[in-house]
């Protein structure tokens, strides 16, 4: 797996999985939490090592019970988990640790390798008050890399310039119909790597036919289409699929290239 270097100096792989229904009654987002570790365990076998969980979404567990039923070692994953912008997290300096170790103690583990702000509120002092309790994680090496999710650019700036460490990623929405080059790009300028969240949700008929008619030339789907567009201009992706074939299909994109006129084509959609 191709992966990029994070700025305090590790290996982000560029595909990982996500994970918002996995572990969950029904697959559903709100269902309640069944502790099935199957999707996470059908990933790990075609090949993912890189997933995105979340405190929201109550399935951080699931993912540390699957890590202990890989038999595999801790390092050979890379796992994202997130602290809610809500103000139980937030109050004060001992909400946001209670929401790491949280976390640590769901995933059973001792270090995470991207722990990320979920959501920005509308108080940037209060944001930094946060990042700078995780940046005390990051120096102890609890969390190996910390960034932010669903930040603009006036809120990335403000951390980026009063800061000490400056976010590693910040994870956006990003698909066909709502590709957000603006901020992708923002990101990317200011050497904070650019993350798609829901990379293969939302997309249009319309948009699939026009995905399709390029993919037939590669042999490929509308979806592999949309994550080699995305990985080609540096940004990570983290689609998710229940389904075993689908996720294989998510990882095989690396054996060809889009010419510029199907970029062109596909930065329409
Ligand atoms: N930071 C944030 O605020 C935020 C917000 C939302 C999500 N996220 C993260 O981003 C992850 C991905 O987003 P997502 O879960 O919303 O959706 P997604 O990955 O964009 O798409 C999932 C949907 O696409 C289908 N699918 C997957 N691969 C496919 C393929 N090759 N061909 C056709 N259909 C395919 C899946 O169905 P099947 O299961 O039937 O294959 C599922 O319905 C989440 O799981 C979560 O970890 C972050």
């Amino acid at each position: 797996m191709e992966t990029v270097t994070l700025n305090t100096g590790i290996q982000l792989p560029i595909i990982g999985s996500g994970t918002n229904t996995f572990g969950k009654v029904d697959g559903n987002y709100m269902g309640d939490i069944n502790g099935d570790t199957s999707e996470l365990l059908m990933a790990m076998d075609v090949g993912y090592r890189h997933f995105d969980t979340a405190i929201s979404y109550r399935n951080e567990s699931v993912v540390g019970k699957a890590l202990q039923e890989s038999k595999k070692e801790r390092d050979q994953f890379f796992i994202t988990s997130k602290i809610p912008g809500r103000e139980e997290y937030y109050a004060d300096e001992n909400a946001v640790k209670k929401g790491v170790e949280q976390s640590l103690q769901a995933l059973n583990t001792d270090y995470i390798d991207l722990y990320l702000i979920h959501h920005p509120w509308d108080n940037l002092e209060q944001m930094l008050s946060m990042w700078r309790v995780l940046e005390s994680y990051v120096d102890k090496g609890t969390l190996k890399a910390i960034g932010v999710s669903n930040f603009n650019e006036e809120q990335l700036d403000y951390l980026i310039e009063n800061g000490r460490i400056k976010p590693a990623v910040n994870q956006v929405e990003s698909h066909p119909g709502k590709w957000n080059d603006e901020i992708i790009n923002y990101s990317l300028e200011h050497q904070v790597i650019p993350e798609a969240w829901g990379p293969l949700t939302r997309v249009s008929d319309q948009a699939k036919e026009a995905l399709n008619k390029i993919a037939e030339k590669y042999n490929k789907t509308w979806a592999q289409i949309i994550l080699r567009y995305q990985i080609e201009r540096g940004v990570v992706v983290i689609p998710k699929s229940h389904n075993k074939e689908r996720q294989q299909q998510n990882l095989d994109v690396f054996n060809f290239e889009l010419a510029e006129e199907d970029k062109q084509v596909i930065s329409q959609q």
